[in-house]
């Protein structure tokens, strides 16, 4: 990776007055760039002088972010609506209020909270809007509660919004040893839901002490094996796989069953425009739903209604304060597939994608890591 010095010794904000940011100067933060279509050593460190919240802003020190499929896609520049290169990606992250811009509790300073960023949360020192902010429970660890973050709202919504499922149901979960995975099976679980999820041989004693009746999704036979454990179809199919295979999903639904698409994983190596397969994929959905065969198909985007802020904040907010209960109370297992430091993005990026993981590779601060729990990057199996 290569590494950067910019603007180091230029100070933030040296104002202290009660609407203006409360850090002093010469804030220097660590951000990883993605320059471009890149392979993972192509990820930049780069060392600025730290960003100053505007007006309903604060200036969060990052605990924990972590490594997202998102990102996966955004270096193949994969993901749906990406912005242009050069960005700092980072889906979501849990921090420290460090400054305060004008317009918000100077009080705030010092708490911590959980965002959700889309991009920018690789860096030690991130901007956002106060608006964003959901307040971690203090037994909670940062690494333990960014698992679900962006997981936990989307695996939250997913079953409760979109699918609505209810106790004695039986559903399908796809990668059910991945970030959202792991998330929607134990959240599942505790609904008194019935699980069968796919996943890697790897994976599989550990999906059963979650309670999940595991699959191999290299099994040629893969639908076959899943309409034996549910003859009569399920009440929900949770895909993030897309391609071909959504046909299938569709297929496995008990009437009045619900398919809920939400990525297009499949095609994350494909050539070719990142739109098209999302775009192939929304079609086919909205012709599911016309026909009238009392099965109902969705494709779920965490960020829909965000054009509605209020309502979208309080729904977030609720539903991330939901899971962040379970954790508290020792309901949900943390899935920390492994903790690597912000400078070494790259590891955890090649780690995450090397099929071996269960859970969330976790970003921390340089500071916060034994050179001992270091992983190497995915060269070795952390399975
Ligand atoms: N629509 C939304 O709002 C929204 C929000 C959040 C996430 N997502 C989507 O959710 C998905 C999961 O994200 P994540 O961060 O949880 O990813 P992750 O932790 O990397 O997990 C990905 C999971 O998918 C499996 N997988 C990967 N490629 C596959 C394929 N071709 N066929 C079958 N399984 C495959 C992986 O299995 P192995 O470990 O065996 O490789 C793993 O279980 C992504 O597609 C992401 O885009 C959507």
């Amino acid at each position: 990776m290569r590494e950067t010095h910019a603007a180091e010794h230029q100070p933030t904000s040296t104002a202290t007055t009660e609407t203006a940011p409360v850090t002093t100067a010469t804030t220097i933060t660590t951000e990883i760039v993605l320059p471009g279509v890149v392979e993972v050593d192509g990820l930049e460190v780069r060392h600025v002088a730290a960003p100053t919240p505007g007006r309903g802003e604060v200036l969060l020190a990052m605990e924990a972010t972590g490594v997202s499929f998102a990102e996966q896609q955004m270096r193949r520049g994969k993901y749906y609506d990406q912005p242009p290169f050069p960005f700092v990606p980072g889906y979501d992250l849990v921090g420290r209020v460090a400054a305060t811009g004008p317009g918000v509790d100077p009080a705030l300073a010092g708490r911590r909270f959980a965002a959700l960023t889309k991009t920018g949360g690789w860096a030690s020192h991130v901007v956002v809007a106060a608006a964003d902010l959901v307040e971690v429970p203090d037994s909670v660890s940062s690494a333990d509660a960014e698992t679900l973050v962006v997981n936990g709202i989307t695996a939250w919504q997913m079953l409760h919004r979109t699918a609505k499922v209810e106790a004695g149901d039986t559903i399908v979960v796809l990668g059910a040893n991945g970030g959202v995975g792991s998330a929607l099976v134990q959240l599942a679980r505790i609904a008194e839901v019935r699980v069968i999820g796919t996943a890697s041989r790897r994976h599989h004693d550990k999906l059963r002490e979650l309670g999940v009746t595991p699959v191999d999704y290299r099994d040629p036979d893969l639908h076959g094996r899943l309409r034996v454990l549910a003859p009569n179809g399920v009440r929900a199919v949770f895909d993030h796989v897309g391609g071909e295979g959504v046909v299938d999903s569709f297929r496995l639904l008990a009437p009045g069953g619900t398919l809920v698409s939400y990525g297009t994983a499949s095609t994350r190596d494909a050539a070719g425009s990142s739109k098209a397969p999302v775009l192939k994929l929304f079609a086919r959905l909205a012709m599911w739903n016309a026909m009238p065969n009392s099965r109902h198909a969705h494709f779920f985007n965490i960020w829909a209604g965000k054009r509605r802020a209020a309502a979208f904040r309080e729904r977030l907010r609720t539903d991330l304060g939901q899971v962040f209960a379970l954790l508290a109370e020792g309901r949900i297992r943390p899935q920390v597939a492994a903790r690597v430091p912000l400078s070494r993005a790259a590891d955890a990026m090649r780690l995450a994608e090397s099929g071996t993981v269960a859970g969330k590779v976790v970003l921390v601060p340089d500071s916060e890591v034994l050179e001992g729990e270091v992983p190497d990057g995915g060269r070795t199996s952390e399975a």
